[in-house]
């Protein structure tokens, strides 16, 4: 299958963070500097991706897990000096420190997690059945470049899945957002702006109401922009105005993506997700979360469990670097957890859990287990 030629159809000339080509190699969209300024930052090592994903050039949870996957292809470029031939022993141990590397890169967003056990397990399934004991490093870089393009035409195959259930769900009017869960936080399309996208190619009765995201302005300076640049109306607003938007009736539904869905439902989002939450189930305002399967953290009990990544300080006192106050002690958790209870409904790309809850979650995986055919 040509996954490259797979993901320009399935983007049809839509933004994406990252670009790849055979001859140029992955480069991704400086995202700390949009939308003032498009500058792509190339990478050739998975040392280089660590510090894209930590430094932020790349963010939001598909996203992060796209650029690990090219991290541990990039392991094996051959431009990089290491021998042309070696044991498949040794190839195993290379990636098992690639992989420890990024997956210290940022701890909330799971999907990080998930494929670097995906790219992991593709590898051993498949030299484990291959004869010859020694093995050509650029078969390794090809074998695991194709999969890590798979893991992008993937994900905005699920975007799209996800969308058509989520959209139907919208009501006409006035819909929040927080952070950036679109284009640039995914392969393509979006979860939470995937389904947004979709209400307007729809009915076009949809106007979006964008937290700017404080302190790093996700909303404001990515959301804003996505959404503009495909002519969807919006309406950036503070953090601070959100309460105030919902009491005059603007908002009829609230719409955000995850880094990290608890086995309860208990779901992790950028910070102020909790607060927005809190504020739409006092307005009764339905409260909706849109996120891959890869975002499920079956294995941690509830959002209590869920690390929380602290970012730097200077993220509250400056801005752009440049500071507005003193460096006074600061607090900066990048992440918050919405619990389950406040939540109306999680789309995925395989249907919607209404009213998450452990029982509710269970429940839907055991039914898509169900349909998966066992081999
Ligand atoms: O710190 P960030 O910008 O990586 O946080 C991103 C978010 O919280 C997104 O809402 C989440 O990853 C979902 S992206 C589809």
């Amino acid at each position: 299958m040509d996954y490259q030629k797979k993901i320009m159809d399935l983007l049809q000339g839509q933004v994406a963070p990252l670009r790849f080509d055979p001859q140029r190699g992955v480069e991704f969209i400086d995202q700390r500097k949009l939308p003032l300024e498009k500058n792509w930052i190339k990478a050739s090592s998975y040392e280089d991706i660590y510090h894209i994903i930590r430094d932020m050039v790349v963010r939001g949870a598909p996203a992060i897990s796209i650029a690990a996957a090219f991290g541990m292809a990039l392991t094996f470029d051959s431009s990089l000096g290491q021998p042309d031939q070696a044991e498949v022993s040794h190839y195993r141990h290379e990636l098992g420190r690639a992989r420890a590397r990024l997956a210290s890169s940022r701890p909330t967003a799971v999907n990080l997690f998930w494929a670097l056990d995906r790219v992991q397990e593709a590898f051993d399934a498949h030299f484990s059945k291959i004869a010859e004991n020694v093995l050509r490093r650029a078969d390794v870089h090809q074998f695991l470049l194709e999969e890590a393009l798979r893991i992008w035409a993937e994900d905005i195959e699920s975007n799209q899945a996800m969308s058509a259930f989520g959209a139907g769900y919208l009501p006409d009017g006035g819909v929040l957002t927080h952070c950036n869960a679109g284009a640039l936080a995914t392969g393509g399309l979006g979860t939470a702006l995937g389904v947004i996208r979709k209400k307007f190619h729809d009915s076009g009765k949809i106007h979006v109401y964008v937290d700017e995201t404080r302190p790093y302005l996700q909303g404001a300076r990515l959301t804003a922009y996505e959404l503009f640049e495909d002519g969807i109306p919006i309406t950036l607003i503070s953090d601070n105005m959100a309460a105030m938007v919902m009491s005059q009736g603007k908002v009829q539904a609230v719409v955000v993506g995850a880094d990290r869905i608890a086995a309860n439902g208990d779901t992790a989002n950028k910070i102020g997700t909790m607060g927005v939450a809190i504020l739409a189930n006092h307005f009764h305002i339905p409260f909706y979360v849109a996120a891959p399967l890869a975002t499920f953290d079956l294995q941690t009990f509830s959002g209590r469990e869920i690390p929380i990544e602290e970012r730097a300080s200077r993220e509250l006192t400056h801005i752009q670097d440049r500071p507005f106050t003193a460096e006074y002690p600061v607090y900066n958790p990048g992440f918050d957890v919405t619990p389950s209870s406040l939540i109306s409904a999680i789309f995925t790309e395989q249907g919607v859990i209404e009213k998450p809850s452990r029982e509710s979650v269970a429940h839907f995986f055991a039914k898509i287990m169900k349909s998966v055919p066992q081999s």
